[in-house]
């Protein structure tokens, strides 16, 4: 009986053709084959499918009252003949002589998913003798099977991309850290686990032995945004005892992916100018500049989580006295006024592992940023600074009206003049009045509210006294 003329059975109905068929097959010639019919099949499984040496999982569905692995009928008596009730699946290599030569040949080429009935006849089964009181002499058997899954021992990983985001530069490599989202299944459907159910990512280094060998081998080579499945056998996965109680001893394992990021903890920020202003640009950002500046923030799977815009302002910073992220402080740098740019920056230069409000750990940030002004700052602590020398009788000009003191009003009136004639300048990126009160409170040291000849000094000349006061 040839394969191909069984498979055309799967075409009538269940029951009854099965049975009248099995009653008129028993003459079996030496030639037979165990007969074979399908159903249920996944329709792609083809890199799966049993060969010989397989390792094989499978199971009798729909045979009350449960735990029968699979179930024998001797034909055309509907008897149950040998089962087994050790629960789960009946685990076997096929084609490699541990079954009964009718299941090594019928088992062949099934897919993950697939049920068959499988006609042995007794030469292929237990023949002339019989199996103890079981199973007669010269008795044919039916079984039903449905395969579970299967693998090869020298199967490796499968990965198969079903998302790919344009545009991909850079694939993941051994030591990288990723940051993905999951859901892990067997082959039969059943998922056993999944990131989502626990509203975070798995974060975790990559070919570093920190998780499942396939998993380690399969995440490589992804990229940002990716969607990707994994099928990994079990010798890379659980092994033939499997963990828990989600996942069975040599079970193979299927995890769809979505790479949210991942980054190498040796990565600077990454720096991409999106435009410059036409006009040529003298003077660029630099440590200690007083910048202005308007971002845009996000995460690599496109989660706006940040703009300046949303104040209407743009953020203010003196670059490298840190105020802001250190990936931020080092991106600004080299900016012209007007240019804009886009810097992905690495946790370890943004809110590192344990994040901060709304920005999830070990996340990668992604800015676009625009410098609206740049302005020199001022050294650490000082409030103001000459341009040139200050005149020598720094007092007599303070006291507009030479009465010998000089409260804040005057004070204020003298400096912002310096500054109006370019002869100065206040400390940037703060209220001017403020800075201004600030000086004068350091100035009149006894708190008069005046400053004597004697009370007034340049911080250049306390510096060398090394005591820290400002003007
Ligand atoms: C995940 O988030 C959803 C919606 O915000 C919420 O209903 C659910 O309880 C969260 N689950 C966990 C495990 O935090
Ligand atoms: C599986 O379990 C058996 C029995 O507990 C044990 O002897 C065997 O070493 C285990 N195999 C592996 C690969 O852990
Ligand atoms: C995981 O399953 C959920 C629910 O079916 C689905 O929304 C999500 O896209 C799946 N994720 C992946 C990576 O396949
Ligand atoms: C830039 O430099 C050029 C030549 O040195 C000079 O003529 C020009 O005024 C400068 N522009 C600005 C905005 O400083
Ligand atoms: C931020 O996004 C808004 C809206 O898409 C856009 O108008 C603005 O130019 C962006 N800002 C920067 C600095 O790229």
């Amino acid at each position: 009986m040839a394969r191909s003329s069984t498979r055309a059975m799967t075409a009538a109905p269940w029951w009854p053709s099965w049975w009248g068929w099995a009653a008129s097959s028993l003459a079996w010639t030496e030639a037979s084959w165990a007969c074979v019919s399908t159903s249920g099949a996944a329709s792609s499984c083809l890199p799966t499918w049993a060969t010989a040496a397989s390792a094989w999982r499978g199971s009798f569905p729909r045979m009350p009252p449960s735990t029968l692995m699979w179930s024998c009928w001797m034909c055309g008596t509907r008897q149950t003949l040998c089962s087994y009730s050790k629960g789960g699946t009946y685990d076997t290599y096929i084609g490699s002589g541990w079954l009964i030569k009718g299941m090594d040949q019928g088992l062949l080429g099934m897919c993950p998913g697939e049920r068959r009935k499988i006609i042995i006849p007794p030469f292929l089964a237990y023949g002339e003798k019989g199996y103890g009181t079981v199973i007669p002499p010269q008795a044919s058997l039916v079984f039903h099977v449905l395969l579970i899954d299967v693998h090869n021992p020298k199967d490796t990983v499968q990965l198969e991309t079903l998302e790919l985001p344009p545009g991909c530069v850079r694939r993941a490599v051994a030591g990288d850290f990723m940051r993905y989202h999951y859901n892990g299944s067997l082959m039969d459907g059943t998922v056993f686990d999944s990131s989502y159910s626990r509203n975070h990512t798995y974060n975790t280094y990559i070919g570093q032995g920190y998780i499942i060998p396939g998993m380690d081998q399969g995440l490589q080579g992804a990229c940002i945004g990716e969607r990707r499945r994994i099928t990994i056998p079990p010798h890379l996965a659980y092994g033939e005892n499997g963990t828990g109680d989600k996942i069975p001893g040599s079970a193979v394992l299927i995890f769809n992916v979505h790479i949210i990021d991942f980054h190498n903890p040796a990565d600077p920020v990454e720096i991409k100018t999106v435009s410059r202003p036409p006009e040529a640009c003298n003077e660029t950002a630099k440590l200690g500049d007083f910048v202005r500046y308007h971002y845009n923030c996000s995460l690599l799977d496109g989660t706006k989580l940040f703009s300046s815009h949303d104040y209407g302002d743009p953020q203010e910073a003196t670059l490298g006295a840190n105020k802001v992220i250190e990936g931020l402080d080092t991106g600004l740098q080299g900016m012209c006024t007007g240019e804009r740019r886009q810097l992905t920056v690495p946790p370890h230069l943004a809110h590192g592992e344990s994040g901060a409000r709304g920005v999830p750990g070990s996340a990668v940030l992604l800015f676009e940023v625009e410098l609206v002004s740049r302005e020199d700052g001022l050294p650490t602590g000082y409030l103001f600074v000459w341009h040139k020398e200050p005149p020598a009788n720094l007092f007599e000009h303070m006291d507009l009206n030479k009465d010998g003191e000089v409260p804040l009003e005057e004070f204020s009136t003298f400096i912002k003049a310096q500054v109006s004639e370019g002869k100065g300048r206040l400390l940037p990126g703060q209220d001017p009045e403020k800075t201004l009160g600030d000086m004068f409170q350091n100035q009149d040291r006894n708190k008069d509210g005046k400053i004597t000849v004697e009370e007034l000094k340049l911080k250049s000349d306390e510096d060398q006294e090394r005591v820290h006061e400002e003007l």
